[in-house]
């Protein structure tokens, strides 16, 4: 039965950490996948997220089974998250998934089940994943232009001229914020005439929020995405706890349908529970039952909120430092994208004879497309990535 297989493709993020590890160089810098680091190098367990797993062992009463949709206090509280005071709260209806990759697929999947034929849209380039999932779901997936390799900054124009071209069998898959892989984001008047475009022809746009708080702060980050929720009468999300609360290994996540109306909403969520059933069944519950008594404490949600604050202002001020020292080093401004970025991620437009240089010569691993994770930086590696870029000619 499986002889005939063909060798399966590596994934590009995932492969990397395993080259990764296996590297005996002690020198080694590791900025392929997404995990956030701290100045020893560590991915913390958030000091608040550690105080509920120890409350969670202590009072949790049972195991059992909770339902399809997981926990209902995780599903409101992701739910005002992102969209509490919005024009489509009440029209919002959340249900929790395995990781925002779960969101993805069973938001893909509850689309192919109504409309087969729906194309997908995604941005030149995405997030790895997403081609595939929407694949997966047998959506056909086209890109519409996003980023400028030159400027290293998001082409607007170009990416709205082919938005406008979309209609009803189109779905447009948007960044919440900080974009993976490039750190470019798209303006609020972008968002705005997205909004206008969709109400015009009628494409439905469907939002990836994985990093909410790591770019500008965390209801800035959504305010995009909190634009389209004033304005257009259905929208899909997928979110992530796996950066902002960095729980990256509990696959903690939520899918949230908004219809045009409650009733049609009720529909759809009951078509994605019957879709979740045939698939995984029930998400896990470890991460979303620490993420609701998070969210409902006062105290540990303030804690969470001032590390995440933390977390942020650290990310951009690596992206400074980053900014600075390539200023010195290059007698050059032609890295200063790294502080006009957001996120975790900037793409560098590294061909693959660099990016294997940097990996071979200079033990520093980047993705593919030479996407580098400055989240994934200590302050003291800095300078070595600095010469290791020079020296590839970057
Ligand atoms: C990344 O882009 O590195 C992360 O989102 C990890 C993943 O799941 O691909």
């Amino acid at each position: 039965m499986f002889s005939s297989l063909a060798t399966p493709k590596a994934d590009p993020i995932l492969s990397l950490s395993a080259f990764f590890k296996e590297d005996p160089r002690p020198h080694k810098i590791d900025l392929g996948i997404g995990v956030y680091r701290n100045s020893e190098g560590v991915t913390p367990i958030m000091s608040a997220v550690r105080k509920a797993m120890l409350s969670q062992a202590e009072t949790q009463p049972t195991k059992a089974y909770i339902g399809l949709a997981g926990n209902e206090t995780f599903n409101q509280a992701m739910t005002d998250l992102l969209l509490s005071g919005t024009a489509s709260y009440d029209r919002a209806s959340a249900i929790q998934t395995p990781g925002a990759s779960g969101a993805l697929r069973m938001l893909a999947d509850l689309i192919a089940s109504i409309k087969p034929n729906t194309t997908v849209w995604i941005s030149r380039p995405s997030y790895v994943n997403h081609q595939p999932v929407m694949e997966a779901a047998g959506l056909t997936v086209r890109e519409y232009p996003f980023f400028d390799a030159q400027t290293k900054r998001v082409d607007e124009t170009a990416m709205l001229a082919q938005i406008a071209e979309l209609g009803p069998d189109d779905v447009l898959l948007l960044h919440g914020c900080c974009h993976n892989p490039t750190g470019g984001d798209i303006s609020l008047e972008a968002w705005r005439e997205i909004a206008n475009l969709a109400l015009r022809n009628g494409f439905l746009p469907f939002v990836d929020i994985a990093y909410q708080g790591f770019g500008d702060g965390l209801m800035e980050d959504a305010a995009g995405l909190r634009l389209l929720a004033d304005s257009v009468p259905q929208l899909l999300i997928s979110t992530s706890c796996s950066k902002n609360f960095g729980l990256y290994r509990e696959r903690t996540g939520a899918a949230i349908i908004i219809a045009d109306s409650k009733e049609a909403t009720t529909k759809a969520r009951g078509r994605a529970l019957e879709l979740a059933r045939g698939t995984y069944s029930m998400p896990p519950d470890h991460g979303a039952d620490i993420v609701a008594n998070i969210l409902g404490n006062e105290a540990l949600k303030a804690e969470w909120l001032d590390e995440l604050a933390s977390m942020n202002q650290r990310i951009n001020r690596l992206r400074e430092q980053l900014t600075l020292t390539f200023r010195e080093q290059s007698d050059s401004q032609r890295f200063d994208y790294f502080s006009e970025h957001r996120g975790m991620f900037s793409v560098t437009g590294l061909d693959n004879d660099q990016i294997a240089a940097l990996r071979n010569d200079h033990g520093v691993y980047v993705v593919g497309g030479g996407r580098v994770n400055v989240a994934g930086m200590k302050e003291s590696d800095i300078p070595a990535v600095v010469n290791a870029f020079l020296a590839v000619n970057a």
